[in-house]
């Protein structure tokens, strides 16, 4: 039997690549990013915003943007296609709406079933327009304008994209724009503005919610930005270390924003043993390094609150869930239904399929930890979502009859994800 063992690099954060490119375009002068996740929602980006006039390639191991300014995106010549990344739509379409250019956004069929219409109602609020499809969906057409009006606006929906979109398009907004959130989300584009040098305030307020005031229009200069791992990935290989005995690992660069890494003190409260060392800040954000053993899990009750925080680590701790002691209640993860899957469909449907008892009741999952997998051969329905495969590649190393129907779609945000796992496998 295999076990985990040794040391790993984690790929660059998906969140902060997204936006060290974005906010790269919109400075003024050349930036330099290193350690930029090469996966296929970043590709789109970077696609995306070369279709926007941006000159960006790829020197050694940097990536070279060449920024406009938050006014200088120029009409595209083609539509933009986000492919499956809701990252790369919600938020572009933010910046360019502040823009005096014209868009038109596509995506991939997983993308053209997700709302848009969460971003542009508050866009529009700001005087911004659109035409969705069904008033929801992609294809979608912007029509920008760098007069857009500043006003408090204030986010009903924990959504760290809508905040972004926000965000990006107040760039290059005249006067005091005043963005409220009423439930805090992951805060890496505020880090960023901060890493750069833009002007803000972030009030937080003893209700919990939290305003971040912009006074614009912007002039950003350009800085190098270095992107610290990506703490959603190394997610899969702590639980592939917890639940396959004699593992011990040490995950190394890990960032550890605190809106992030929630999972790990669920898991340390499934019994996990999990020891965390702080090393250095990389462009604002801390970072470190994560070593784990195997440990005997027990269930948990996780509560609706906790939701934004651990809305990318819901199907890897799904996995923590069916390998622990007795039940696990995901509470209040309705939020669930609109990623790349229905990922309470997806989490429920595959663990039933190995042998786990799992159930939805209304907005939550219900997973009972088995003793025993059942060993008849099951195939996994990814429906191309990139976290369902990553799970269950990681549950198929105690259970060689697990096959996944599309590994492939692991390139949506970790391209190298078999390659390192197959690197701390070990006899
Ligand atoms: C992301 C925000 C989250 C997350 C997604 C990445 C981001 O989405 O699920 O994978 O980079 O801002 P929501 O804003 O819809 O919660």
């Amino acid at each position: 039997m295999y076990k985990l063992f040794g040391t790993l690099y984690i790929p660059g954060d998906k969140s902060v690549s997204h936006r060290a490119l974005i906010l790269s375009s919109m400075s003024t002068g050349k930036s330099e990013i290193t350690n930029l996740l090469e996966a296929d929602d970043i590709k789109a980006t970077i696609q995306i915003l070369k279709l926007l006039g941006i000159k960006i390639h790829k020197r050694l191991d940097k990536w070279i943007v060449y920024g406009n300014g938050t006014n200088g995106f120029i009409q595209p010549k083609k539509d933009l296609n986000a492919l499956n990344s809701g990252t790369t739509a919600r938020t572009i379409i933010g910046a360019v709406s502040s823009n005096p250019i014209n868009c038109r956004f596509i995506g991939d069929n997983s993308l053209s079933k997700r709302s848009m219409s969460r971003v542009t109602t508050y866009l529009e609020k700001l005087g911004a327009r659109f035409k969705l499809t069904k008033n929801d969906y992609l294809p979608l057409e912007t029509h920008g304008t760098d007069k857009l009006i500043p006003r408090e606006i204030i986010i009903k929906k924990p959504s760290a994209q809508i905040k972004t979109a926000l965000i990006f398009a107040g760039l290059n907004i005249s006067g005091n724009f005043s963005i409220r959130e009423e439930v805090l989300t992951r805060d890496h584009t505020e880090k960023l503005l901060k890493y750069l040098n833009v002007k803000h305030k972030i009030i937080k307020r003893k209700d919990g919610s939290n305003s971040i005031e912009l006074k614009g229009p912007y002039e950003i200069y350009s800085k190098n930005i270095e992107v610290a791992g990506d703490p959603s990935s190394a997610a899969f290989f702590i639980v592939g270390a917890l639940i396959i005995p004699g593992s011990k690992i040490t995950l190394k660069n890990v960032m550890l924003n605190p809106t992030r890494i929630e999972y790990l003190k669920i898991l340390k409260k499934m019994g996990g043993k999990i020891l965390v060392k702080k090393t250095k800040n990389i462009s604002g954000e801390q970072s470190g390094n994560i070593t784990v053993s195997y440990s005997k899990l027990k269930g948990v009750n996780i509560d609706k609150s906790l939701s934004p925080f651990l809305i990318d680590e819901y199907p890897i701790l799904s996995i923590a869930a069916s390998c622990a002691t007795g039940e696990t209640t995901m509470n209040g993860v309705s939020e669930l239904r609109h990623k790349e899957s229905d990922r309470i469909k997806s989490i429920v449907l595959n663990l039933k399929k190995v042998g786990v008892k799992a159930k939805n009741i209304k907005d939550n999952i219900h997973i009972n930890g088995y003793s025993s997998l059942d060993k008849k051969i099951c195939k996994i329905k990814t429906y191309g979502d990139h976290r369902i495969a990553c799970s269950f590649m990681i549950l198929a190393l105690l259970n060689k009859n697990i096959e996944i129907d599309n590994e492939k779609c692991v390139s949506i945000s970790y391209p190298k994800f078999k390659r390192d796992l197959k690197s701390l496998l070990k006899k």
